[in-house]
């Protein structure tokens, strides 16, 4: 996780490089700190704690950067410490002698490598894996060797995953970075250029960008920018244009991203269906899926396999695919899946589901499943990502980016690609008649207005969830394609408010979780008007029977569940297979509105980050 940001170009970098660690914040916020030339010496700023502290340590006009031959430099780091708890000592950047470097990811043998370097008289100051990058750097270029050569055979010594901007005081003109494992961007300016962990950092300043892959370097000069691969060779990198704005990533008048994306739902879904449904509702166009008919008619297992938000939206396309296609499915979380010797082979699709497309444990299972010859698509967010760049094909989800650590209109959109290609794979196995397709189809098209109705109730789901939070434990139950929904649910509300929730599917309740039931413990019941509806309602009798406070999401019109539950949500009564779109706003709103009640950072929570690049 981390961010990291440098600059070399015309301008004095400080604000440049400040905004960008603000655009990266939700990737890490322990520390932080930024280097920047000034009168031929690098001058290091950082501290513990968030962007805002750093904000009051560099504000002093004294500190700002001064060019070399009209060249300013600067890196800058936002850290989620792994190594060596969040302390000003373990904040980047790092220096040893005139390397000064920010790292995001994991150095796996620093252990080793930290030995050797106190051996030979170095004298460290941090505890993290970082410090031991400088130090090899520096080692190599103590004897003799420039800049890049020392960075070149410093890394060549690296294992684990490391993303890294570089600066060496005794070559004041250079900036060079490193990938391998953790995202990095390079923002291609005019007579100037950028890098990054993630677009949304350079938006104002550049829509051009480059992608690099695993092992490669970029060396930037005043005008120029070389990328070259493990073997020092130089590669010829495309430039890629990006259409996201600079208001995309604003919170535009809202509290929190959070809301702010959570608003952005319908417009996320329009963005999403586009261009991909006919006008008469009778087929649908996946372009971006590369799998002819007779590909998909040889599937014979598809695995779904993800982390987080992501992985509840892989349980809900289990259940579509499975009940579209009769193909069976196995879900799995990716951490899971990449260490269980999975049974994957030739002729299994995985279906790999990430907003970010950089979580190293989904990145890793992709691999592991391409390995051993599996197919892969993915469901990514973001184009030119590593997992979308290794997939066989990606389907994308246009939600735009999405900066709140709790992913929402990410997984809306997730959700609407497992509809769409479910409904595609049925039609094209025939195991889903078109008639049966076309109203469903209808439902998908018409989603966004629904989720707007939803969004009407925000007045009384605010009020609802502002009852609650001073509540210890939440359970959230669910059946069929609600169950995911029951997981998202706690997840969100655990993730936000840090208020104990269990999300379970409602026939398990009897197993163990009906012992948490008292006069205390808020249910929040998923109970649309399904097949399982019946089921859900027994239930709901039974948390009643123990005095549980029954929060009911259900279907509108359902007078029965009104009266039965303490409170009541509705949600448009619509084909059973898009309703766990609907279901989904009010249990985000849920969370978000007793967070705020609480009081919590609903944009950075403790301990989380948004892009989780290590394992
Ligand atoms: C983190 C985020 C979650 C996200 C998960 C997977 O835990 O906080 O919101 O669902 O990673 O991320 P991905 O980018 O792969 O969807």
């Amino acid at each position: 996780m981390c961010g990291i940001v440098g600059y070399l170009g015309y301008r004095e970098p400080k604000e440049i490089l400040f905004k960008g660690l603000k655009r990266l914040e939700y990737r890490g916020y322990d520390s932080a700190g930024i280097a920047l030339f000034q009168e031929g010496k690098i001058q290091v700023k950082r501290c513990l704690g968030k962007l805002s502290q750093l904000e009051e340590v560099i504000q002093e006009a004294s500190y700002h950067s001064t060019p070399t031959q009209n060249t300013y430099i600067g890196i800058g780091h936002t850290r989620w410490a792994t190594h060596g708890k969040p302390s000003e000592k373990n904040a980047h950047p790092h220096q040893a002698g005139p390397i000064v470097l920010v790292h995001n990811g994991i150095i796996e043998n620093y252990a080793l490598l930290r030995e050797k370097l106190l051996s030979k008289g170095h004298i460290l100051s941090s505890e993290t894996d970082s410090e031991v990058v400088a130090y090899l750097i520096y080692d190599y270029f103590k004897k003799g060797l420039s800049f890049e050569e020392a960075v070149f055979l410093a890394i060549q010594e690296l294992k684990g995953s490391y993303s890294l901007g570089i600066l060496c005081e005794e070559e004041p003109t250079k900036l060079i970075a490193v990938r391998n494992g953790t995202p990095l961007v390079v923002g291609v300016g005019e007579k100037e250029n950028f890098i990054a962990s993630d677009i949304p950092a350079l938006l104002e300043y550049t829509k051009r960008f480059m992608y690099l892959n695993d092992h490669e370097m970029v060396i930037f000069t005043p005008g120029h920018l070389q990328v070259k691969n493990i073997e020092g060779r130089e590669i010829k990198k495309e430039i890629n244009y990006i259409n996201w704005t600079q208001e995309m990533v604003e919170k535009g008048g809202y509290q929190h991203f959070m809301l702010k994306e959570i608003h952005e739902q319908p417009q996320a879904i329009i963005n999403t269906l586009q261009d991909r449904v006919s006008k008469d509702k009778h087929a649908l166009y996946l372009k971006d899926l590369k799998l002819s008919e007779a590909d998909i008619k040889n599937i014979r297992k598809i695995f779904l396999v993800a982390c987080g938000t992501a992985f509840h939206a892989s349980m809900v396309g289990k259940y579509l695919i499975e009940e579209m296609t009769r193909i069976p499915c196995e879900l799995d979380l990716a951490s899971e899946f990449r260490y269980r010797d999975p049974i994957i082979k030739k002729g299994d699709l995985l279906i790999i589901t990430s907003q970010s497309g950089e979580t190293a444990d989904s990145l890793a299972a992709l691999r592991e499943a391409k390995k051993r010859g599996a197919t892969v698509i993915s469901i990514c967010n973001v184009k030119g990502s590593s997992i979308d760049r290794e997939s066989d094909s990606t389907i994308y989800t246009y939600a735009g980016p999405e900066i709140g650590v709790a992913s929402t209109k990410a997984f809306m959109t997730q959700l609407t690609v497992f509809n769409l290609l479910a409904i595609h794979l049925g039609l094209t196995l025939k195991t889903l008649s078109l008639e049966k397709a076309t109203p469903y189809v209808q439902d998908l098209v018409r989603l966004p207005y629904y989720v707007e109705e939803i969004l009407k109730q925000e007045p009384n789901i605010k009020k609802i969830a502002q009852k609650f939070y001073r509540k210890k434990t939440f359970l959230y139950l669910g059946r069929g394609l609600s169950f995911p929904i029951a997981l998202e649910g706690a997840l969100k509300l655990k993730e936000i408010s840090y208020i104990n929730a269990e999300g379970y599917a409602a026939g398990e309740m009897k197993h163990g979780p009906i012992a948490l039931v008292d006069d205390d413990t808020p249910v929040i019941i998923l109970a649309p008007q399904d097949k399982y509806y019946e089921k859900v309602l027994s239930n709901l009798e039974e948390i009643k029977a123990r005095e549980g406070i029954v929060i009911a999401i259900g279907s509108e019109g359902d007078t029965h569940l009104e009266k039965i539950s303490d409170y009541f949500i509705s949600i448009p009564k619509k084909s059973d297979n898009i309703t766990p779109l609907l279901l989904t706003l009010p249990v985000q709103l849920i969370a978000y509105y007793i967070a705020v009640k609480k009081g919590t950072d609903v944009d950075q929570p403790r301990n989380l980050a948004k892009s989780v690049t290590v394992e």
